[in-house]
């Protein structure tokens, strides 16, 4: 028996890092899963490796901005496996330049440098497109009225500041509260809505900080525990999240970010 039995799961930003993780984690759980990213042959690699584990996944491309293809992605659940019971919001980038897998410094350094197009792209990613994601989700959920757990990955950013990271930080303050005004407006239809702000987790969004002494140093020095997460220990937090385990919880932003924001 699984904690996600004949549940169905769509993760955006599921190709990679922590939101493959979380469809590998809902899978050995027993959901069927759907991931929605901008990189559909990595999409589709992740979606395969979960089949040949005799899971149920299916790739679908988006641009997490687009209303249109968060549309898609949600009728997809229900056209391939008749429901959706839970969404993870996880696309997002860590400075307009990023593209995951690959490593791309920041082209500026400090607010008083920003360009306004790259600022917006952040925000448009991060936030915008997480408020789509759950719009989308949440019609779905409302039309079928069976409820459902919605989880957004925000960040520990947050709620600390990082110098050279206004964007990203704005946008994931922005997606904790996005997360609780949602909350709120879905507690009548029974859908949960959640997030989930990790530390610094090993994923292709750290490679570069993890490539130098330098920046492993910063990173540790930040982290109470001394070290990185794994993308699996913010699964299982989503897993929670996901599953009955949490059926009391909503509005919440849970911190597995091995004690760096406490309070
Ligand atoms: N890695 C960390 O240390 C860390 C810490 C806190 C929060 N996060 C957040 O976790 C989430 C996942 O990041 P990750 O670390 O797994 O990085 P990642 O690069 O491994 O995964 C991000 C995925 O999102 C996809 N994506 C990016 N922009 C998209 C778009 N516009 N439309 C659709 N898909 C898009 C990418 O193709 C990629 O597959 C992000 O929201 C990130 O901000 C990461």
């Amino acid at each position: 028996m699984g904690q996600l039995d004949d549940r169905v799961a769509v993760i955006t930003g599921g190709a990679s890092g922590i939101g493959r993780a979380c469809a590998e984690r809902f899978f050995e759980e027993g959901a069927s899963v759907v991931l929605g990213d901008l990189n559909l042959g990595r999409a589709v690699e992740a979606a395969g490796a979960i089949e040949a584990n005799g899971g149920t996944a299916h790739a679908v491309q988006i641009e997490s901005t687009s209303p249109a293809d968060n549309e898609t992605l949600m009728r997809t659940a229900l056209d391939k496996y008749g429901r959706l019971d839970i969404v993870v919001a996880a696309a997002g980038v860590s400075h307009s330049g990023y593209v995951s897998g690959e490593v791309i410094p920041r082209e500026h350094l400090g607010l008083i440098n920003q360009d306004p197009a790259s600022w917006q792209r952040v925000i448009d990613v991060n936030l915008t497109g997480v408020m789509l994601t759950n719009q989308h989700a949440a019609r779905l959920m409302i039309d079928a009225g069976n409820g459902g757990s919605i989880i957004n990955i925000a960040s520990v950013a947050a709620k600390v500041p990082l110098r050279g990271g206004a964007d990203y930080c704005v946008s994931k303050a922005g997606v904790a509260m996005l997360t609780k005004v949602f909350a709120l407006e879905m507690v009548e239809h029974d859908i949960r809505v959640n997030a989930i702000g990790p530390g610094f987790v090993a994923t292709p969004m750290t490679a570069g900080a993890r490539q130098t002494h330098e920046g492993m140093e910063r990173m540790r020095a930040m982290t109470p525990m001394d070290r990185l997460g794994e993308p699996v220990e913010i699964a299982n937090t989503a897993l929670f999240l996901a599953s009955d385990q949490s059926s009391y919880t909503t509005g919440q932003i849970m911190f597995p970010a091995g004690g760096m924001h406490v309070g």
